[in-house]
């Protein structure tokens, strides 16, 4: 896997560089790496940061020979230290845009005014529904499934202060089907979740997303 800012076989936009943070298994991250090492995605994971030692996020990304850090209250006990660490290795890797995957803490202040409108999160839920604290993995699936939603999906959206409250980038829906199970909706978005995460990472890469305040405008593509 080439690192950021090293020679870049796929045109200019390969030197985007992304900072993916993660706490468990890893496949959103995976799917981006893929993408990133065929060359369909413009843009290449310069670090990967997990809360979590063990994470398959981090075995996949030591595997793919991308810089693979933990960093968590254990590692930085002190109030604010884990957070400017964060923002500090983020730095100190090049990273563009910061990519929350499958990550389940808050970032503190110091890494969201560094990246301001450049921390993406992805719901496997669409929001603003099914959206908040305590509302993570299998989870969100459990309460549609409960709910009787007769549809759910993906939301890519921008990373503020609180928990799945930032403007949104883009969301897929599919159908829940009755027969479905939390297990086997879990399965389906995920899959919906990998194409979208990438489909959202090109815009950024490409300089295609616009905020303003809670809109977030999609430059038109000429494709
Ligand atoms: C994904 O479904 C992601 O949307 C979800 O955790 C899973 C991580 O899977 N994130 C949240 O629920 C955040 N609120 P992965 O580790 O296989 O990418």
């Amino acid at each position: 896997m080439l690192q950021c800012g090293t020679a870049n076989p796929f045109g200019e936009n390969a030197a985007y560089c992304l900072g993916v943070l993660a706490s468990g298994g890893g496949t959103n991250l995976q799917a981006i790496l893929n993408r990133s090492a065929s060359g369909r995605l413009p843009a290449r994971v310069g670090v990967v940061i997990g809360n979590n030692s063990k994470s398959g996020a981090l075995v996949r990304a030591r595997r793919a020979g991308v810089p693979a850090i933990h960093l968590s209250g254990r590692t930085h006990p002190q109030p604010g230290s884990l957070d400017r660490a964060i923002s500090e290795t983020l730095r100190s890797h090049g990273v563009n845009l910061v990519v929350l995957a499958g990550y389940m803490k808050k970032l503190g202040p110091a890494t969201l005014e560094s990246y301001r409108n450049r921390i993406v999160n992805i719901h496997p839920a669409l929001l603003p529904a099914f959206g908040g604290k305590g509302m993570f993995g299998k989870r969100v699936h459990e309460a549609v499934v409960q709910s009787g939603a007769q549809v759910s999906g993906a939301t890519v959206h921008l990373v503020d202060e609180e928990y799945d409250t930032g403007p949104i980038i883009l969301q897929r829906r599919i159908r829940v089907a009755p027969e479905d199970t939390p297990d086997s909706l879990a399965g389906k978005v995920l899959a919906v979740e990998h194409e979208l995460y990438a489909e959202a990472i090109r815009l950024f890469a490409e300089g295609k997303i616009r905020v303003d305040g809670r809109n977030v405008r999609i430059l038109s593509e000429r494709r």
